[in-house]
């Protein structure tokens, strides 16, 4: 059916009409042994998740909803990694299919003309030194037309549909995000991660631009750099240091 080339990656696909979110769904074959390279997806979610608790709407089958169970070989501190080598997949995925480039704000929300594209949403089990799963979830609106977009994010939120007037085949699109993947993170294993961090940046939003910030109580304006190899984000103050974000406000859509 999925018609993939790939080794490990979606050997096993379970798929769904509806549930309630692919995540949960991930999550629990992983606390019950599945293989490495399981995937999840659904035509809908009733309750989707997104970062930081936040809701993920996703209850109609116009976008593609779908989790990545991944048994890396890696310290959990590089978890983090695997993130930003999903976002890069991501970017150079809809780029290859849709022919507009999407930018990458960090951490790992894919915009286009400024609104919300995708997002990636990483859950992780580990202690100590070993990473038992890693469950990498991935949201993208494809074909939701305006109208279909939940009222709550429509100003802030977009789809493929709705920047290039398209409709795109939702298999194809799955079916090349997963060989990506599969070659990208073997390529990150391989080699490290500098290629991927080349990647990112190039499709990096905002970078080289100032934005402000705030770390604790402080605001401050600094130019954005890139990433570091442990996913921080680089940050040049206005008197010339590097500082690494690792959590911080930004106001990304002020100048
Ligand atoms: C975010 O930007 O906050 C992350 C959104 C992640 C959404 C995807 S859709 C498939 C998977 N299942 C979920 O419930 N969430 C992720």
């Amino acid at each position: 059916q999925w018609g993939l080339h790939t080794k490990w990656l979606g050997k096993e696909i379970v798929h769904h009409d509806r549930i309630s979110s692919t995540q949960t769904t991930a999550i629990e074959y992983a606390q019950e042994g599945c293989d490495h390279g399981t995937v999840i997806v659904a035509n809908r979610q009733s309750n989707g998740r997104g970062r930081l608790s936040r809701q993920w709407y996703s209850d109609n089958d116009q976008g593609i909803w779908l989790s990545v169970v991944l048994r890396p070989d890696i310290s959990p501190m590089k978890a983090p990694q695997l993130t930003l080598v999903t976002a890069t997949v991501l970017a150079e995925v809809i780029e290859q299919i849709s022919q507009t480039t999407p930018a990458i704000k960090w951490p790992n929300d894919l915009l286009l003309n400024n609104r919300k594209l995708a997002g990636i949403l990483t859950e992780m089990q580990a202690e100590q030194d070993k990473i038992h799963y890693l469950v990498i979830g991935i949201g993208i609106n494809v074909n939701q037309s305006y109208q279909e977009m939940d009222l709550s994010v429509r100003e802030i939120a977009t789809s493929l549909q709705i920047e290039t007037g398209k409709t795109f085949h939702q298999t194809t699109f799955i079916q090349l995000l997963l060989e990506c993947l599969e070659r990208r993170y073997q390529q990150y294993l391989d080699e490290g991660f500098h290629l991927i961090k080349a990647s990112w940046e190039q499709y990096a939003y905002k970078m080289n631009k100032e934005v402000t910030y705030q770390t604790g109580k402080a605001k401050q304006k600094g130019f954005i750099r890139g990433i570091a190899e442990d996913g921080a984000l680089l940050m040049e103050t206005e008197s010339g240091r590097i500082d690494s974000l690792y959590s911080a406000e930004i106001d990304w859509f002020s100048s």
